[in-house]
């Protein structure tokens, strides 16, 4: 920038001008496709290598991965404050992040990236690269994932109240995606992420023993499915017992969890709830439809994919806020 600030000087206004322009758009920063092309030519590729060799070893790692970037994203932006641990009370620690893995695989890459082009690739782009690399793993649509995140330098389990919770009334979850800027429909594509996964029945009493305070199920679930539910999860049985997201197809993305939710087979109550409302019902009925009917319309694979990438630019922090991690569990040292 120094440079082409010297040069031309005959034209100082134009020089002026592209000095000017140049500094407010490093200052502002923008995301885009390729942005360590230059700069960390394999940035990518060590980060989809280190997935898929995770997930080999590991068949949880893509599920673990595609979590870690939406519980980074809702609390303070897609910043990689979830990776912190070493604070008094890290964001992490929150109830609503209670189950979240695939922090060593991050810090994998970025060990390996810190070898060849130190200081360069955040965190934060690690966690949204690796969620990308983790949905096509499974099976789902690959997107271009924008990079030129920054990570953030606060950590703090107070902040993460933004977190959805499995028990929220759909009403509560509308209002904490639409506080997001996410709308009712994208509510419906994001929780779709259930399609892959599972749940420790840590999630599960309430819906299952508990719905209204009277030792009673909740109704949305079909009858020939709660028995199933019950014995997996029996009352003060092991919370850390887990069971499929999307009954019968926990590893393969696809519409499944859509049938499921329409049937009475949802897993969690988050996921049941969005049948429960006229819009978010809709959204899922046309999902369903499509595949019978309408031709060439959006898929939810291909809508997934675009709504992860509006997911990915939340609260992003760029340019000159930030920094870029030297490890991805604590903040640079001032
Ligand atoms: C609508 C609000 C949401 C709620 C209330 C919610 C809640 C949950 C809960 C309770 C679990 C089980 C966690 C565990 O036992 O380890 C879970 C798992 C998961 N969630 Fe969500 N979630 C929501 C939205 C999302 C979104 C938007 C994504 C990604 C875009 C996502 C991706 C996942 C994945 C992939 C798993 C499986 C994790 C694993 O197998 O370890 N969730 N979610």
């Amino acid at each position: 920038m120094a440079a082409l600030c010297k040069r031309n000087p005959k034209s100082l206004i134009f020089s002026s001008v592209m000095c000017f322009l140049i500094q407010i758009t490093a200052l502002n920063g923008q995301l885009r496709v390729g942005f360590y092309s230059q700069r960390c030519h394999n940035a990518e590729s060590i980060v989809s290598s280190v997935v898929k060799e995770a997930s080999q070893r590991e068949p949880r790692m893509p599920a673990m991965l595609l979590r870690l970037h939406f519980h980074d994203c809702f609390v303070q932006g897609c910043d990689g404050s979830i990776l912190i641990d070493n604070v008094k009370e890290p964001e992490r620690n929150a109830f609503g992040h209670e189950g979240l893995g695939g922090f060593e695989e991050i810090q994998k890459a970025k060990t390996q990236l810190e070898g060849q082009c130190p200081g360069v690739v955040s965190c934060a782009d690690i966690v949204a690269l690796a969620a990308r690399d983790a949905v096509v793993l499974a099976g789902g649509p690959f997107y271009e994932v924008e990079t030129g995140r920054r990570d953030g330098r606060v950590s703090d389990l107070s902040l993460a109240a933004a977190m959805p919770d499995v028990d929220d009334s759909i009403d509560v979850l509308k209002g904490k995606f639409k506080n997001k800027g996410f709308t009712e429909k994208e509510l419906v594509i994001l929780s779709g992420a259930h399609t892959i996964g599972t749940t420790a029945c840590f999630f599960m009493p309430r819906r299952l023993y508990n719905f209204t305070g009277r030792s009673d199920a909740d109704p949305s679930i079909n009858s020939k499915f709660l028995p199933e539910l019950r014995s997996k999860c029996p009352k003060n049985g092991n919370i850390n017992f887990r069971i499929p997201l999307d009954n019968a197809s926990e590893r393969k993305f696809d519409d499944q969890i859509l049938h499921n939710i329409k049937n009475g087979f949802a897993v969690i109550a988050s996921d049941a709830r969005l049948y429960d409302d006229k819009i978010t019902r809709a959204v899922i009925d046309s999902y369903l439809q499509r595949n019978k009917s309408i031709r060439n319309s959006p898929s939810f694979a291909s809508d997934f994919g675009l709504t992860m990438i509006k997911l990915g630019r939340l609260d992003v922090k760029t340019g000159l806020v930030g920094e870029i991690r030297k490890v991805c569990n604590s903040f640079n040292k001032m």
